[in-house]
């Protein structure tokens, strides 16, 4: 019963930003617990963030019948682990992206919860963000008409040049594929569906990559997953896409995301790499047969400010929330959804999906031969302004 007792495995760089937005909802959710591999860090986590307990360990804390619900924010070979570990003891888990690191323990996981009438819910939830959810009111619309292909472009330095210990992203579950790609993988398929078949050609151009900044500055480190990742993805829908994924690549004047409809285009625009749909707000371009310029499309909550886009019926588009850091929102919705009885946003089929999706892509470069996808999920419905407001 409301508020849910979260337990949180996992306090490192993206926590705060998880903590710092859950307690807007203390009628949903109550942070009881906190754990992770060094007990002096819950601690300190504790005391920092008015968390009620730091637990020696996670397994303690997943086992406490205190505990209703468990978010794990732990580097991605430990997100299998700890969701099943939750999982068995009859807990409800929200995960950071992956899932887990192969499709089989993906599958596992899907199942156990099945089995165990549990939610398993998975980042990235920036989907639920203005901006995607603002383009998906756009598709609805019909401003575009028939979205017939899309592309999206992840292409940057990779993590050792603002991160000071960026080893995990060169590890198993990581990459660009794996690490940075579902936000890409997310927003299309929350705006066009599920993927049908793949094809792909990936490479790792360095086999160790070399520190840039902190303390270990100039250290070299292995790399065991592939860092650069061209994709040719065909949707159930029929819609086909381009995808760049990469972490070498200096710099590029690619667009983020764009949509391409028989009637315009929609397209983010954000020249920084990292601006992309793994932010909840940012602008959305649009471009029709009729206009000959890019109308841009402010964050809502400038919107009033602005001048609204208006549609061809004349109805103003409705403002979504969202529009800041708003990383948790996923877990509030599975929250929701489980007192509501309905299917959770960020849920576990779509995370299963991308993760399917994810392997399939290695596996199509590895053979060269096109992977069809077994896997499938509803998109969600598209959020209504105000919904899951603090
Ligand atoms: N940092 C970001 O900007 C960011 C953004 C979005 C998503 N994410 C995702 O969030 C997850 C965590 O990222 P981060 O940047 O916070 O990583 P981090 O390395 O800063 O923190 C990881 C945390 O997990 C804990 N941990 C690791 N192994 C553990 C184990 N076996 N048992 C218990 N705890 C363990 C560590 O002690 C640490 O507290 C990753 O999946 C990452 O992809 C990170």
């Amino acid at each position: 019963m409301r508020p849910y007792r979260l337990g949180i495995v996992g306090v490192g760089d993206i926590s705060h930003a998880y903590i710092d937005n859950l307690k807007l909802y203390p009628d949903i959710v109550t942070l009881a617990g906190c754990a992770t591999r060094h007990y002096e860090n819950a601690k300190k986590k504790a005391e920092e963030y008015g968390i009620e307990k730091a637990y020696e360990t996670a397994e303690e804390m997943i086992k406490d019948p205190a505990i209703d619900v468990i978010l794990n924010i732990t580097i991605p070979e430990f997100h299998a682990f700890y969701n099943r570990m939750a999982l068995e003891n009859g807990k409800h888990v929200y995960c950071e992206k992956p899932l887990a690191t192969t499709f089989a323990e993906g599958k596992e996981l899907a199942a156990l919860a099945k089995e165990k009438n549990l939610l398993l819910g998975c980042a990235p939830d920036t989907f639920l963000g203005s901006r995607v959810q603002k383009m998906r009111e756009l598709v609805e619309s019909g401003i575009i008409g028939e979205v017939t292909a899309a592309s999206a472009f992840i292409t940057c330095r990779g993590h050792e040049t603002f991160k000071e210990d960026p080893d995990f992203y060169y590890r198993e579950g990581a990459g660009p594929i794996m690490d940075i790609g579902p936000y890409y993988y997310r927003a299309l398929s929350a705006l066009i569906g599920p993927v049908k078949k793949c094809a792909a050609m990936t490479k790792r151009t360095w086999p160790e990559r070399e520190l840039l900044i902190g303390p270990r500055k100039g250290q070299k480190i292995p790399v065991e997953v592939d860092t650069h990742a061209t994709v040719l993805l065909e949707y159930v829908c029929g819609t086909i896409a381009t995808l760049i994924l990469s972490f070498d690549t200096v710099e590029t004047m690619l667009p983020r995301l764009e949509l391409y409809g028989t009637k315009g285009t929609l397209s983010m625009p954000d020249p920084d790499p990292y601006d992309g749909p793994n932010l909840f707000g940012g602008e959305i371009l649009l471009r029709t047969m009729e206009n000959t310029r890019w109308f841009s499309l402010p964050r809502p909550e400038e919107e009033t400010s602005r001048q609204a886009i208006v549609i061809e019926n004349d109805r103003p588009f409705t403002s979504t929330t969202h529009a800041y850091n708003s990383r948790g929102i996923g877990l509030i919705d599975l929250l929701m959804a489980l007192e509501e009885n309905r299917p959770v946003r960020a849920g576990g089929e779509m995370a299963l999906h991308e993760l399917e999706l994810m392997e399939k892509i290695y596996e199509a470069s590895r053979t060269g031969i096109t992977q069809t996808l077994e896997t499938t999920f509803e998109i969600p419905p598209v959020l209504k302004p105000g919904e899951l407001e603090p």
